[in-house]
């Protein structure tokens, strides 16, 4: 018995969206418990912050451009951190587009934008991370859904449809892989207080619903979700496989 099951040290973790809010306090946390993170987005200048503040905590990181929702911006992702870390041990598949509006106003060329990031591009990222994983006779892959998925909530429909598909996608994925001795889950976060809730008109309003319905009464935070996946990405969690973690401070209980 140890807590070393629950060290990252050693390991390579990538992490999409790296630059966005919850993908920051991810890349840090895995940072944190000993991981080399590679960065992963779209948008350069939202990266490098998140590798100078890993690299000033002591931590090894690295800043890599993708667009998740092209296989050879992907593929690349991957050839990138095998380069410069020699393998990949963690894939959380955490980058996603989202818009409010009501489901008549959705065009074909959005839910394509919307299905093509948030649910092909996490097949495409878990696709070609594996070969590596499977080589190093270990692997996590971690992908981020959401409670809207319980919740159906209005004016998201094709983003509830792409994390509907993501737990789907876990699961049969996780069948296959767990031979590889490679564990594949969700974690649906609730409400977390990042650009994602500005989309909301009333946003005070969206807080306070948020509370009301939450057991515990204070927002969650990227830290919070960051704890998860550590220990997500651990050996300690390496019998647990094919499963959907709420993360929403007590809010759907399912
Ligand atoms: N914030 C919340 O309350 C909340 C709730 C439930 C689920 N989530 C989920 O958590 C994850 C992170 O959300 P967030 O709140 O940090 O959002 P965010 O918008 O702050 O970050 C998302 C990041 O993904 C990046 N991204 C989008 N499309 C990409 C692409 N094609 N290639 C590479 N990068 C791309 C964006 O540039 C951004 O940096 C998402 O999967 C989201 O659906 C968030």
């Amino acid at each position: 018995m140890s807590l070393d099951q629950f060290s990252l040290d050693g390991r390579v973790a990538i992490v999409t969206g790296g630059g966005g809010g919850l993908g920051v306090g991810i890349c840090r946390t895995l940072a944190a418990a000993g991981a080399a993170v590679v960065v992963a987005g779209r948008t350069p200048a939202t990266l490098e912050p998140v590798v100078a503040a890993i690299n000033e905590e002591g931590g090894k990181a690295v800043t890599v451009e993708v667009d998740i929702a092209n296989k050879a911006s992907v593929e690349a992702m991957v050839a990138k951190t095998v380069k410069a870390f020699g393998g990949v041990d963690v894939l959380v598949n955490n980058a996603a587009v989202y818009h409010l509006r009501p489901w008549t106003e959705i065009t074909e060329e959005e839910w394509d934008e919307v299905h093509g990031t948030n649910l092909k591009g996490y097949f495409l990222c878990a696709r070609a991370a594996y070969p590596s994983m499977k080589e190093r006779g270990n692997g996590r892959i971690i992908n981020v859904a959401s409670i809207t998925f319980f919740g159906g909530f209005p004016d998201l429909l094709d983003y509830v449809a792409s994390k509907a598909g993501i737990v789907g996608l876990t699961r049969a994925m996780a069948r296959e892989v767990g031979v590889d001795k490679i564990t594949v889950n969700t974690v649906a976060p609730g409400a977390f207080p990042t650009d994602a809730e500005k989309i909301h008109h009333d946003l005070e309003g969206h807080i306070r619903r948020v509370l009301e319905s939450q057991a515990l009464k204070r927002r969650g935070t990227a830290e919070d979700i960051g704890n998860l996946m550590t220990f997500l990405a651990s050996d300690a969690s390496s019998f647990i496989t094919g499963q959907m973690i709420e993360i929403d401070g007590g809010w759907m209980m399912h």
